[in-house]
């Protein structure tokens, strides 16, 4: 079979995520028949560098060998058993990690499949805590202009991107949206969302159980930057205020700020983490949401209705939890957030040319992405880039005229000036100079 067949019979019976299916009459999707480290190969054997670690899931590559291996032996010894009176080793060791991950601060994970999910259990759980507490009144919640929180409907309630809430707005809880604190706009816009965080809660805190934010990058508003000080204050006037805060590390957790979790960068401790896409090296579907035990203690009774009711069938999947221990082990044995950090110089000098490029503004980069906006007005940019970088031998996907890199850790020096060669001509043929 041929690239061509696979995509005719694609269009015809798979309905792609994140897409209008009509513009693939004219543009092509792009069939994969296998991958190996930073490379994806069609069916004609060309092969497409993975730019966006296939929407920031792959940490270490295609088909690391470490977790292929691991999930071989899970594989021969248990695939799956239902979570709710049962339990199994790779959950168990699984939690016990991530827990001293946080300090044994969030000792308590409960899991899902999906980032979305993660959200919806960390706001159901917040809100529940306050029930529990004696304060069902406290179920308000709080979100950052632009963020973006997983698109089922309780996360498209503290999702503030118009695209994704417009179509569905009737079915919608709205939540309170804080202005931007974005680098980009100078240090008045996190005293500002600052500001606006304070006179709300001074008013609402009563009203209010949480406040949802993505630690120092807004990844899906165009990776959004603030600063490790923001996030600081933010916690510290929820702190007062008798408000949660749920860090949303789903994009932003293992290592890709730099910190194994964002959230460390501002010594804060969240009431909920919330972490999915990289945690199996991009493998299987997992998310957790991780708590402390004061919440844990609220949920703790003899009756059922006070306990924590989400149900999954999915929940702590033996394959997907032995997949994330292999992705620990690999953060712990190859020193991976020394070693990113150890490569910054070398990826500073391969990017540096971009930095002076006249098409190009707000060149910003924390950890292991990197980001410019493109001085384009064209409706039509996202598209095109991305269509010209496929050309190139290359996947990146614009938002809107934000142009990102955030690749597998894994890529080697000559990957990633590939990478930025080859995002440079597909600007040149978007936007000749
Ligand atoms: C910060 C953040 N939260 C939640 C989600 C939703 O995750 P999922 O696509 O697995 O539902 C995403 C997805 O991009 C995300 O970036």
């Amino acid at each position: 079979m041929s690239n061509q067949d696979w995509l005719e019979r694609s269009r015809k019976a798979v309905w792609h995520p994140c897409t209008q299916m009509k513009w693939h009459e004219d543009f092509p999707l792009v069939p994969v028949q296998r991958a190996e480290g930073v490379w994806l190969y069609d069916f004609d054997g060309r092969r497409i560098l993975d730019g966006l670690g296939s929407w920031w899931v792959n940490l270490f590559g295609h088909g690391h060998p470490r977790i292929v291996q691991a999930l071989q032996a899970q594989l021969k010894e248990l695939e799956h058993v239902m979570l709710a009176g049962f339990t199994h080793e790779p959950v168990v060791r699984l939690s016990e990690r991530l827990s001293q991950a946080t300090g044994q601060q969030l000792g308590h994970c409960f899991y899902g499949s999906d980032g979305a999910s993660a959200t919806e259990m960390a706001l159901k759980m917040s809100a529940h805590y306050w029930r529990n507490c004696g304060m069902p009144e406290k179920n308000g919640f709080m979100a950052l202009a632009g963020s973006y929180h997983g698109e089922t409907l309780g996360a498209l309630g503290v999702t503030d991107v118009p695209l994704f809430r417009a179509a569905y707005a009737e079915l919608i809880r709205d939540s309170t949206i804080l202005p931007s604190p974005d680098i980009r706009l100078g240090p008045s816009a996190a005293a500002k969302a600052l500001e606006a965080l304070e006179l709300h809660l001074a008013v609402h805190h009563a009203r209010t159980a949480a406040l949802i934010i993505e630690p120092l990058v807004q990844a899906a508003a165009g990776m959004v930057f603030h600063t490790p000080e923001f996030l600081a204050q933010v916690y510290a006037t929820c702190q007062r205020h008798r408000v949660h805060v749920i860090a949303d590390e789903i994009a932003v957790g293992f290592g890709r700020t730099g910190t194994l979790f964002a959230h460390e960068q501002a010594g804060i401790v969240p009431d909920f983490l919330c972490l999915s896409k990289g945690i199996t090296g991009g493998f299987l579907p997992l998310s957790v949401v991780m708590t402390s035990d004061d919440i844990y203690a609220a949920f703790y009774d003899d009756r059922l209705a006070r306990g924590f009711l989400h149900s999954h069938s999915y929940s702590g999947n033996p394959l997907a939890c032995r997949a994330a221990l292999a992705v620990l082990d690999i953060f712990e044995q190859e020193a991976v957030i020394a070693t990113n950090q150890s490569r910054q110089a070398q990826f500073e000098a391969m990017v540096a040319p971009l930095k002076l490029d006249p098409r190009i503004a707000h060149f910003r980069h924390r950890g292991m992405i990197w980001a410019f906006d493109v001085l384009s007005d064209a409706t039509d940019f996202s598209r095109r880039f991305h269509r010209a970088a496929l050309h190139q031998g290359l996947l990146l996907r614009p938002i809107g005229t934000t142009v990102y890199f955030m690749p597998p850790y894994t890529l080697t020096d000559a990957e990633f000036q590939f990478m930025v060669e080859a995002a440079r001509q597909a600007l040149d043929e978007v936007l000749p100079l």
